[in-house]
């Protein structure tokens, strides 16, 4: 028997969840957002099985979008964060990329080139203060751009700070600082909204919106799952039990000896482990399912093996072979990376290459 940790990825759910963010938001065409890897479930297969229904793709280097031109994907692709150097100038306009401009050395170096780019997204700085520029400085890239001949459509963009928090008005603040900006530019096309805007703030009709999370069925919000956001969990992750003791009352278990049982129990240790990106930070408790009944994590993360045991006290029965969901269908990843300290992002994007990927449309893996 092979290591049995898999990671399933249900294709269809993420088509479902893309639809979703299309639905709330009809007069907007929407990049699915397929950046690292597409947060873990695999961009290649995630974005051939989303050709044809999303209006275009969004990564975060021109390696990312290569990789999926050379997959054979032809819809749009759109480079969130530009270019890092003026040679990947020329790539963008062999495969036909469109970029994120936020910089002057970005600006430079496409008018040195002189070659056509059919759509830069030229970002605004509205209050995150990580890329972009202030709207007087935008005001300039447009009309330099526009006025160069060299680009198809000019169009603005900026990003969120605060979103995923519906108390804050940082976001309110940043829409008003977009739109002194588009009154200054006049008529341009918009792409502000992540999956936390997408889903529950008031942003500009028309234009792009930009999903990210929401596609892969998790929550941007602290608060709620995504699936009481209505969206369809894209990955569960599964393995098997492998070994499984007694522990006695007192007895301490793993590295550090840090788990001690409160009473007699039984102890399963399960085939997963940082090495495959589960949270060296998931504290004792943190949730999973065995054989379906509730369990949680018992004992430090090791490498390749965590140690658990089931939930109600009174419960029996563990055995060998059983099988365990560690996140997904039943056990949210947005619990489990609360018990990690972490978010539910950081968990499905920082998988190794260790698990095994099936995907749910034709049971395939890679
Ligand atoms: C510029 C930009 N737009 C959109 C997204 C998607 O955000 P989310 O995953 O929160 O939907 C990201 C992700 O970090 C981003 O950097």
């Amino acid at each position: 028997m092979s290591r049995p940790l898999t990671a399933t990825v249900d294709l269809e759910a993420i088509l479902s969840n893309y639809r979703y963010a299309k639905q709330l938001h009809p007069t907007c065409k929407a990049f699915a957002v397929v950046k690292s890897n597409a947060y873990g479930h695999g961009a290649v297969r995630v974005a051939q099985y989303l050709e044809g229904d999303a209006d275009a793709f969004a990564v975060a280097s021109i390696e990312e979008a290569i990789e999926l031109r050379e997959a054979g994907i032809e819809a749009p692709i759109m480079l969130l964060e530009g270019v890092f150097e003026a040679a990947e100038w020329e790539l963008c306009v062999e495969h036909n990329f469109w970029t994120a401009l936020e910089n002057p050395l970005q600006l430079e170096s496409l008018l040195a080139l002189g070659k056509p780019i059919e759509k830069v997204f030229v970002k605004l700085d509205t209050g995150m203060h990580r890329l972009g520029v202030s709207k007087e400085v935008a005001a300039q890239y447009v009309q330099t751009l526009r006025e160069s001949g060299l680009v198809g459509e000019v169009l603005l963009m900026t990003h969120f700070a605060c979103a995923d928090d519906l108390a804050d008005l940082t976001t309110m603040k940043q829409l008003t600082y977009f739109e002194q900006a588009r009154q200054l530019i006049g008529g341009i096309e918009a792409s502000v909204a992540n999956s936390a805007a997408i889903m529950k703030w008031s942003v500009p009709e028309g234009g792009w919106i930009r999903p990210g999370i929401m596609l892969y069925g998790i929550s941007p919000f602290a608060e709620v799952s995504g699936v009481d956001l209505g969206l369809k969990p894209a990955m569960t992750l599964t393995s098997k039990v492998i070994s499984v003791r007694n522990v006695a009352e007192g007895d301490k278990v793993g590295y550090g000896l840090s788990y001690q049982a409160e009473q007699d129990h039984q102890l399963a240790t399960i085939a997963v482990g940082y090495g495959d990106g589960y949270p060296r930070a998931a504290d004792h408790g943190t949730p999973m399912l065995i054989n379906g009944q509730a369990a949680e994590l018992a004992g430090r993360v090791s490498m390749d093996m965590i140690t658990a045991k089931l939930s109600s006290e009174s419960a029996q029965g563990l055995a060998i072979g059983d099988d365990v969901v560690l996140w997904g269908a039943g056990v949210s990843v947005e619990k489990v990376a609360y018990w990690a300290n972490t978010i539910g992002y950081e968990l499905v994007t920082r998988m190794t290459s260790r698990p095994k990927i099936v995907y749910r449309d034709d049971e395939s893996s890679l």
